[in-house]
């Protein structure tokens, strides 16, 4: 259902509207989250706060059904065949986590090659960083065209036969960059290797059916797509989930406890171990109905028309290099989020000024240290626009530009 018009849509987000004279532009970081979300986690608390598969009294099994449709809400937003495929966790960060420690001497063993790209999140990189070095497995890495896209050239040599698993962004959170996910997952399958996406900057985004991605696993973060924070899920194919071993154990996860050991529940409990996040599973899954009625690809026009007038303006202040492929397939596959760098003005001094004049926007590494060593800058100034901004607000991050090039350099 694509029904709502984007002109609309700020008037939903009531930190937007309490704040006229702020421009919110780093929802790479976190979004803001509009008024259904912030409803319906307090409907929850207000009227119906319990634990969920416990009690037998008519608020627990609300509390249940409503913590369970929200795992049907998120399973449909991402294609999945079955419920059960969707496993709620902290959010993407865990995911991955989740998966580099079950994968240990069962998807990855000694001698084996993890296979990820240089432009991936902190998040996408030491997890596996732990999980090669308790094994004794080796990564390696798909590096960048001078575009900012990936090299899958050389993406078909490093992908081998000792390859076990290929992990990567949809959405490079420091370029905006859409990554040929579908060419990705092939190369994987072609040598057997799991693939595991994080999808924490794609699924604010972007359409998403892992059916039809074919991806054995991808993850989500609540907090980046108009959910609560704290709270996002992993997506898994039922074969896998059954055959990983638990990640934590604890009540929930288990079928039967025994002096001399334990057995696991099915899936999902199986790698939910102790009392969820409930009132963040139901703030998400209202995020989710929330994006499911915006049509994604106006969305996403939207945001690329914020982030061009931001480049424009950039470009006509001078000094700055903008780390955005602006060709026409640059912009095809490309979220609307501007990375750059004045040659003279340190990003976090740009930050500071921007700051002043009322507009948020994220200076430093972006957890990409890799990425920022590849782009040889030790640090870079980002905007990340979103289906709440407009053009009043690029407008004044420009103004804020301005200002601190009139004080820093002259
Ligand atoms: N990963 C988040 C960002 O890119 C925090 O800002």
């Amino acid at each position: 259902m694509a029904n709502r018009n984007l002109s609309e849509i700020r008037r939903d987000f009531p930190l937007l509207t309490g704040n006229a004279s702020l421009a919110f532009l780093d929802s790479a970081a976190s979004s803001q989250k509009p008024q259904p979300v912030i409803d319906a986690i307090s409907h929850y608390y207000e009227t119906y706060n319990s634990n969920v598969h416990r009690g037998l009294y008519s608020l627990s099994e609300k509390a249940t059904k409503a913590f369970e449709d929200a795992r049907e809400t998120c399973a449909e937003f991402i294609g999945a065949k079955h419920s059960h495929e969707v496993i709620f966790t902290k959010g993407t960060t865990d995911g991955i986590n989740l998966l580099a420690q079950t994968f240990a001497g069962t998807v990855v063993n000694r001698g084996d090659e993890i296979v990820l790209t240089v432009a991936e999140h902190h998040s996408n990189i030491v997890p596996w960083q732990i999980l090669a070095e308790k094994v004794g497995a080796l990564i390696k890495y798909i590096p960048l065209k001078s575009d900012y896209h990936l090299d899958i050239d050389v993406a078909k040599e490093v992908i081998s036969d000792r390859t076990k698993v290929v992990a990567f962004a949809h959405v490079s959170n420091v370029l905006g960059v859409i990554h040929p996910v579908d060419i990705l997952v092939d190369l994987a399958q072609k040598v057997g290797a799991v693939t595991v996406i994080d999808g924490a900057q794609g699924a604010p985004h972007l359409d998403i059916n892992v059916s039809e991605l074919e991806c054995d696993f991808y993850t989500v973060s609540g907090h980046k797509m108009l959910g609560p924070t704290g709270i996002g899920f992993l997506y898994g194919k039922e074969d896998w989930l059954n055959k990983l071993p638990p990640y934590q154990g604890g009540g929930d996860m288990i079928e039967e406890v025994k002096l001399e050991g334990s057995t696991w529940a099915p899936l999902p409990s199986k790698f939910e171990a102790g009392t969820p996040n409930i009132a963040g599973a139901i703030g998400l899954a209202s995020a989710v109905s929330y994006l499911s009625d915006i049509d994604r690809s106006s969305m996403l026009s939207h945001d690329r028309t914020l982030g061009l007038q931001a480049i424009e303006g950039l470009r006509s202040l001078g000094d700055v290099k903008v780390f955005v492929d602006t060709s026409s397939k640059g912009l095809k596959n490309w979220t609307g989020v501007v990375t750059f760098a004045h040659e003279q003005i340190h990003p976090h001094d740009l930050a500071t000024i921007c700051a002043e004049e009322g507009v948020c926007m994220r200076a430093g590494h972006h957890c990409a240290q890799p990425l920022m060593s590849v782009l040889e800058v030790p640090a870079t100034a980002r905007i990340s626009p979103y289906l709440y901004n407009n053009s009043d607000d690029i407008e004044r991050f420009l103004v804020a530009m301005e200002r601190a090039k009139k004080l820093f350099i002259s």
